[in-house]
C-alpha cells in the first residue's frame, strides 16, 4: 500500500489524515513520509547486498536535516555538490567518509574544507579543477582521492534541462579526453586516483542510456588498466525517473541487476547517486484552494502555493498530479487551472484539471518530495513553506515556516 492513500474518505499521509496537518501547520505544507523514504532506500542497498558498493543519496533533492540524518542512520553515502550540502550532511550525522563531491564549479574554500573532513572522493569535471584540487592538497599536505567524470556522449531522452551525458553540456570530461586526464592525474604528487564517473541526467525512464554509458566507462577502465592505472569504484551517477503521470521507469532493483550483470568483475565498488527516485514520491505538498473565479470561460483556483514553493511546472512545464484530500466533494465537476498568487502568467500548479472543488478546499500536489522544497524560493516575498515528517501516527515539524521578518534578515535601508 502506499504511503499516500485515501482512508474514511480523506487523503492520508501513513496514518494521518492531511486535514490534521494542515489544522496543525497550516499550509502550504510540504508532507513526507519517513516510510516511504525508507523503502525507496532500501530497495537501492538491499539490491546491491550481493556486491560491494555505496548508495550515495543526491543531497540536491532534498537536503532537509530529518531526511539527512534518517538517511545517515539507514547508513547512506551521500552526493553533494557544494560546501553548504557538505554542512547540513555533517550536521545530520553523515560519515564524511561516504561523501563524494559532484559539481562542475567548486570553489578553493569548498575542495578545503571538503579536503579536512575527508570526504570519500572528488568527482572531478575538468583538468582545470584537477590540477586547482592537486595544488590545494599540497598547501594542506594531503591527499585527494579522486573520480574523473566522463562525458560518455549518451542520450538520456529525457527533457533538455536535465539531460547532462550529451558532449555539448558543460558536465564531465570529454571521452576522448579522458585516457590523458587520468595520465596526469596519476602524475600528480597530491592526488589519488580511485574511481570513474558519470551521470548522463535526470528522469530517465529507461535502462538502456544507463548501460551504454556503462559500456563506455567500462572501455575506458580497461583502457586504464592497459597503463596500469587500477581504479576502486565506478559511479554510475543518479538519474533513475519516478511515475508522475504515467511514466513507468524501472524499480531501482531492476536497474541495479543491469549494472551488475554488466559490471562482471566483482572486485569494483559499484556507486549510485540517487535523488529523485529515493524522496520523489515520499512527499505531497499541501495547499489551499483560496479562491475560484472564472476568467472568459477558464475556470481558476487559485491556491496558496505558488511557483515559489514548487517550481517544476513553470520551469521544465512538468505534470504533478492533484488530489482533493476529501475523497469526495458535493461541487460540481469542472476543469481547473491550479495556480498560485503569484503575479506572472508561468504561476501554475497544474492546468485543465478535472476536479471537484470549492473554496477552502484542501488538494495535495503529488510527488513533491524531490527538487519540490529544494528549489523554492522567497520570490514575492513569500516565506517558505513548513515542512513535515510523518511517521506512523505522528507528525513532526521537520522545519517550521519562515517568518516575513526572517526573510528581511540581514538586509538594511539606506
Ligand atoms: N548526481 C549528479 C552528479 C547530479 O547532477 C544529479 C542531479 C544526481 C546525481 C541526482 O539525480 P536524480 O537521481 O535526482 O535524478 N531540478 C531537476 C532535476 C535536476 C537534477 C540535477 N542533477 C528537476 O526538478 O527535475
Amino acid at each position: 500500500m502506499s504511503e499516500f492513500h485515501y482512508a474514511n474518505g480523506q487523503l492520508c499521509a501513513e496514518r494521518v489524515a492531511l486535514n490534521k496537518v494542515a489544522e496543525r501547520f497550516a499550509t502550504p505544507a510540504y508532507v513526507y513520509s519517513r516510510a516511504a523514504i525508507e523503502s525507496q532506500w532500501h530497495a537501492y542497498d538491499d539490491a546491491l547486498a550481493e556486491r560491494q558498493h555505496l548508495i550515495c543519496y543526491a543531497v540536491k533533492a532534498n537536503s532537509n536535516l530529518a531526511v539527512l540524518s534518517l538517511l545517515a542512520e539507514l547508513g547512506s553515502g551521500f552526493d553533494i555538490v557544494s560546501v553548504g550540502e557538505l554542512e547540513r550532511v555533517l550536521k545530520a550525522g553523515g560519515d564524511p567518509s561516504k561523501i563524494v563531491f559532484s559539481g562542475v564549479g567548486k570553489r578553493t574554500d569548498e575542495i578545503k574544507r571538503a579536503l579536512d573532513v575527508k570526504i570519500k572522493c572528488f568527482n572531478v569535471e575538468s583538468l582545470s579543477e584537477l590540477s586547482r584540487l592537486d595544488q590545494i592538497a599540497a598547501e594542506k599536505n594531503l591527499i585527494a582521492k579522486v573520480s574523473l567524470r566522463i562525458n560518455p556522449d549518451v542520450d538520456a531522452e529525457t527533457h533538455p534541462y536535465i539531460s547532462t551525458g550529451l558532449k555539448e553540456t558543460k558536465f564531465g570530461i570529454a571521452y576522448d579526453r579522458a585516457l590523458e586526464s587520468y595520465i596526469q592525474a596519476r602524475d600528480m604528487t597530491n592526488i589519488d586516483v580511485v574511481g570513474i564517473d558519470c551521470h548522463i541526467g535526470s528522469q530517465i525512464t529507461t535502462i538502456a542510456p544507463y548501460i551504454d554509458a556503462l559500456g563506455k566507462l567500462l572501455d575506458m577502465v580497461s583502457e586504464l588498466r592497459a597503463n596500469n592505472i587500477e581504479l576502486q569504484h565506478i559511479d554510475v551517477g543518479g538519474g533513475l525517473g519516478i511515475r508522475y503521470q504515467d511514466e513507468s521507469p524501472p524499480a531501482p532493483q531492476e536497474l541495479i541487476k543491469a549494472v551488475c550483470d554488466t559490471i562482471a568483475d566483482t572486485s569494483y565498488e559499484i556507486l549510485l547517486e540517487p535523488g529523485r527516485s529515493i524522496v520523489g514520491n515520499a512527499a505531497v505538498l499541501l495547499t489551499r484552494v483560496e479562491y475560484i473565479k472564472e476568467n472568459s470561460g477558464r475556470n481558476f483556483a487559485i491556491v496558496d502555493a505558488a511557483m515559489n514553493d514548487m517550481l517544476r511546472p513553470a520551469l521544465y512545464d512538468a505534470w504533478l498530479s492533484i488530489l482533493t484530500v476529501n475523497e469526495q466533494n458535493s461541487a460540481a465537476v469542472a476543469a481547473y487551472d491550479i495556480v498560485g498568487p503569484v503575479c506572472e502568467s508561468g504561476d501554475f500548479i497544474g492546468l485543465n484539471r478535472e476536479l471537484s472543488l470549492q473554496e477552502g478546499d484542501l488538494l495535495a500536489i503529488q510527488s513533491a518530495g524531490a527538487y519540490g522544497f529544494t528549489m523554492s524560493s522567497n520570490y514575492n516575498t513569500r516565506p517558505r513553506a513548513v515542512e513535515v515528517m510523518i511517521d506512523g501516527s505522528e507528525m513532526i515539524e521537520v522545519r517550521r515556516r519562515e517568518t516575513v521578518a526572517e526573510l528581511m534578515e540581514g538586509e538594511s535601508t539606506l
